[in-house]
């Protein structure tokens, strides 16, 4: 499909396409499959990152000489969507150890496939943030698209929502695009199409299962 400014999709490399290969077998073990995930979270947080303004800064190197460089202009915070959500948090510690963390947890009914909202914790300043919103699955879009309406009720503006997202649906990125249109999104890979049961094709299953292991 043909992706609007707003879907920010990894360059396709040989080596993101192996990672993915490894990933979406389904004989992938479970240590193979959290390994190889995790890298890619990595590339996509440092993807979300670079969305983020900055201001001009300036320093002196060690040999005297002047660095015209740049620093992070906006303060930050990140809300996984318990539960897949969670297993982008150990790689963000990594590249931003103390940032603020809020939580939703919205989960799919297994029959409907209608999102429902059980829980919610925010950081109070968060109107004033850019909000990273870790969602590795986005299917119909239902719950990414509440996750938002969450963050919205709570003063964020959507253009400083950024959701950091694994595998995406052509359907729910035009539903996202239609409702959410300022909303960034950074995914490693767009699908072909979602099939009778919401589930993406190729797909990769059920990523909070299998990165848990509760299958
Ligand atoms: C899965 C997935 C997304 C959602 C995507 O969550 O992790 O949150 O479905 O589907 P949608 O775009 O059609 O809403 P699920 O409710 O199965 O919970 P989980 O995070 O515990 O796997």
């Amino acid at each position: 499909m043909t992706t609007g400014h707003n879907v920010h999709l990894l360059p396709q490399t040989d080596q993101l396409r192996a990672m993915h290969t490894i990933i979406r077998d389904k004989d992938c073990s479970r240590a193979d499959f959290v390994f190889y995930a995790r890298r890619v979270i990595r590339l996509l947080l440092e993807h979300g990152l670079n969305l983020l303004p900055f201001t001009e800064k300036k320093v002196t190197t060690p040999v005297g000489a002047t660095y015209p460089g740049l620093e992070f202009a906006s303060k930050i915070c990140a809300v996984p969507v318990i539960r897949a959500g969670e297993a982008m948090e150990s790689e963000l510690r990594d590249v931003c150890p103390g940032i603020r963390l809020g939580k939703i947890l919205i989960q799919r009914d297994k029959r409907t496939k209608q999102p429902h909202l059980y829980y919610k914790h925010l950081p109070d300043d968060i109107a004033q943030r850019h909000v990273l919103l870790l969602e590795p699955m986005l299917a119909t879009a239902g719950s990414a698209l509440a996750a938002v309406d969450v963050l919205a009720e709570a003063g964020v503006r959507e253009d400083r929502i950024i959701m950091i997202n694994f595998l995406s649906s052509p359907e729910g990125l035009r539903r996202i695009a239609a409702e959410r249109p300022r909303l960034r999104i950074v995914t490693s890979a767009i699908e072909d199409q979602l099939n009778e049961h919401a589930f993406m094709i190729p797909g990769i299953g059920d990523f909070g299962d299998r990165f848990f292991g509760t299958i």
